[in-house]
């Protein structure tokens, strides 16, 4: 039997705010993402600049035709992609939703459709209106929780008829590492405390959960997903010490998938609240709305991270937001980021071991900077063999879970179309298998060019997987 059925969802993922543009058309409001050019790095600007890439994306905003019809030109069967909270309520805080931005997405979501492309849609990644965290110091308040239900009950009611799959925060896990990106919380890190961004987590826990009953009760065939950034942990030796280590990390990571599939905080949480002396502030009726659980799991994978006790001994390398200990048996990106396709393979058992629940890879893909060539035509080629390498090393390892009877039903390949990225607000370094002509002082058409990645993807969809053994 193929381990990829013609239902298994091939496709790509987007965010809102890496690609849309637009910043401040038709009512959107403003989100964190407007004041911050470089990314998590900051500083924060006082107003939206123009060096900010992220203000004009890709075009996403005014192209999206274009761009779903080079989707449907592979054969992608689901697109992953989030809806900026901003543009439905600018504020967070009206109490009717921006028509305008309803409409925009109301028009996505039918491009999608005529092309028989199914829609993943994120509700936050990364881009909380700016308006809450300035006035709520974003989901440090408990008052967000309501704000959130709002803006989710309005998406299912108005999108859920055509939207079956929705995943409430992007890489939730990411608030304990960067309360800014992931939670809009505007204060320094560096006064945010563990056990503070714990307390920050449990209102998005608790919002996820919310929000996941909300969608429930709109439609019971609605499929809701938590989403975390998740790396196979491995130890650097083994040092029970560094097995330990692992351990517990991986642990942190757990925390957040557990309470989506559980609808409770796992035992080891008391491990975690007194290493960081948390002492969360819960209530009854947030031990019950966490009751509310998920119909899958999504995750982003990029790469395995290497941990030791004492990590001092060791090279580290780089990584987006998770950096970790040199590995000497993966390769590295250029950007030195480990390539390690079996961490993929590792992520996938253990999470269906744990929670028995369909999985889906909601990012993976490498961040590279591309070379822009000519034929003898004077035609644009873009020669990205490395991307096809690693793109086809992981579905592989996809494939190979899947044989062994783990559920994946999707693989969404990161940045599909070149975007800004997220932790360094760069063009250049891209993940896309359709290039943007936009370069890193904001000049470029904006023109589109499949890249030769984009052919290679349509032949591994088209014949659902078999081509990656060509
Ligand atoms: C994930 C995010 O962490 O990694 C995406 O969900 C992001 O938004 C992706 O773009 C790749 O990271 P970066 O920093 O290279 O864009």
């Amino acid at each position: 039997m193929m381990a990829f059925t013609k239902e298994f969802l091939f496709g790509g993922a987007i965010a809102a705010n890496q690609c849309e543009g637009a910043y401040n058309e038709d009512g959107k409001g403003l989100s964190i993402q407007d004041l911050m050019p470089n990314g998590v790095r900051g500083p924060l600007t006082e107003e939206p600049e123009p060096h900010n890439l992220k203000l004009i994306g890709n075009d996403f905003y005014h192209r999206y035709k274009e761009d779903i019809a080079l989707l449907a030109g592979m054969n992608v069967r689901v697109l992953r992609l989030s809806i900026a909270w901003s543009r439905i309520y600018p504020t967070g805080e009206e109490e009717q939703p921006n028509e305008k931005g309803i409409a925009f997405y109301n028009n996505v979501i039918n491009t999608l459709i005529y092309y028989n492309i199914t829609p993943m849609i994120t509700l936050s990644h990364y881009e909380l209106p700016l308006h809450i965290a300035k006035t709520y110091d974003g989901w440090r308040s408990r008052k967000v929780i309501d704000l959130f239900a709002k803006y989710a009950k309005t998406c299912f009611d108005y999108f859920g008829d055509r939207v079956k799959y929705w995943l409430t925060f992007n890489e939730v896990n990411v608030t304990l590492l960067s309360p800014l990106l992931s939670a809009g919380v505007l204060t320094d890190k560096s006064e945010i405390s563990m056990a503070e961004r714990y307390q920050i987590a449990h209102h998005q826990l608790v919002a996820s959960a919310l929000a996941t009953k909300l969608a429930h009760e709109c439609d019971a065939e609605l499929k809701v997903g938590c989403m975390v950034a998740a790396s196979a942990k491995y130890p650097m030796t083994c040092n029970p010490d560094d097995v330990i280590e692992a351990l517990h990390q991986q642990q942190e990571l757990d925390y957040f998938v557990h309470v989506h599939c559980k609808g409770e905080y796992p035992y080891y949480a008391q491990r975690l609240y007194k290493e960081y002396n948390v002492d969360l502030e819960i209530t009854e009726e947030d031990l019950s709305l966490l009751r509310h659980t998920v119909d899958f799991i999504s995750f982003s994978y990029y790469n395995s991270k290497t941990v030791a006790k004492d990590e001092s001994k060791y090279d580290t390398s780089a990584g987006n937001i998770l950096r970790g200990l040199r590995n000497p048996y993966v390769d590295y990106s250029e950007y030195d980021y480990p390539i390690d396709p079996q961490g993929l393979y590792y992520v996938l058992h253990y999470y269906y071991k744990q929670y028995g629940l369909p999985l889906f890879v909601a990012e993976n893909g490498l961040g590279h900077k591309d070379k822009v060539e000519y034929d003898d035509q004077g035609k644009i080629i873009i020669n990205d063999d490395y991307r096809i390498s690693f793109t086809k090393a992981h579905l592989l390892q996809v494939e190979r879970a899947i044989e062994d009877g783990v559920e994946v039903f999707g693989y969404a390949s990161w940045g599909i179309i070149d975007l800004i990225s997220a932790a360094s607000a760069e063009v250049d370094k891209r993940y896309g298998f359709v290039y943007v002509d936009r370069q890193k002082d904001g000049s470029g058409t904006l023109n589109r060019y499949k890249k030769k990645s984009y052919d290679w993807y349509k032949q591994v969809i088209e014949t659902n997987g078999k081509y990656l053994h060509e």
